[in-house]
């Protein structure tokens, strides 16, 4: 098999981790950022597609990523891994304030090409990832869904539960966001991720 191999990772390196946009590096060079509710995978994801095993702090407790973690990827763009949302033990304070750090980061952040909004393909569409991708629409940010954990499904209950998404998003949506179907485990999705990022890189630089 040779899933998902295509693109080398030559360099990938933390460069800090931020409380807010403030303390962020320097918005020189492309910048792709990742969302989604706690859990969900996108640690792992980071992982993955950088070919290194614990670059990004992965755990089976949720809420592990508290601020936003930047990583220089091949010395030419940033991957940012933000806080989960929807972590249940966190107050409602926290959690607007998440919401505000999160929603500053979006808005602000001259550098970001593109916010990939994780959602797990298990589970049945969630209120916190349907908003998020609503408030992201109003905004006018560019996205893309990603749906992870994808080796945890049957071919055709995969393939069901995506058609499902995708016709919840018809309802909304004029035109169906961009998807990727991927899994940190098999490295499904990774070549396609990688595709758009390059491309997108192309046009940071022109
Ligand atoms: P927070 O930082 O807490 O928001 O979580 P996160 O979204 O970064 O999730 P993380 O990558 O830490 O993964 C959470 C759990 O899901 C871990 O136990 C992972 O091993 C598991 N997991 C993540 N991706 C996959 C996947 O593609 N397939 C399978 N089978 N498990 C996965
Ligand atoms: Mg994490």
């Amino acid at each position: 098999m040779n899933i998902g191999q295509q693109y080398p990772v030559t360099s990938a390196t933390f460069i800090s981790a931020s409380p807010g946009i403030n303390h962020c590096p320097p918005p020189n060079i492309p910048e792709y950022a990742f969302i989604g509710r706690s859990n969900v995978g996108k640690s792992s994801l980071i992982n993955m597609l950088l070919q290194r095993k614990n670059l990004a702090r992965t755990s089976g407790t949720p809420g592990k990523t508290r601020l936003i973690n930047h990583f220089l990827v091949n010395e030419k763009w940033y991957i940012a891994d933000l806080p989960g949302y929807g972590y249940a033990k966190v107050s409602k304070k926290e959690r607007a304030a998440w919401q505000n750090m999160i929603q500053k980061y979006l808005l602000e952040r001259t550098n970001l090409l593109n916010t990939f909004i994780l959602v797990d393909i298990r589970i049945s569409p969630q209120t916190n990832d349907l908003e998020m991708l609503r408030w992201l629409g109003k905004a006018e940010l560019p996205f893309a869904i990603a749906f992870t954990k994808t080796d945890k499904l049957k071919r055709q209950q995969l393939a069901k539960a995506i058609q499902n998404y995708a016709s919840l998003l018809e309802q909304e949506w004029e035109e169906l966001p961009l998807s990727f179907v991927t899994s940190s485990n098999t490295a499904a999705g990774r070549d396609e991720i990688f595709e758009f990022i390059e491309e997108q890189n192309r046009g940071f630089a022109s």
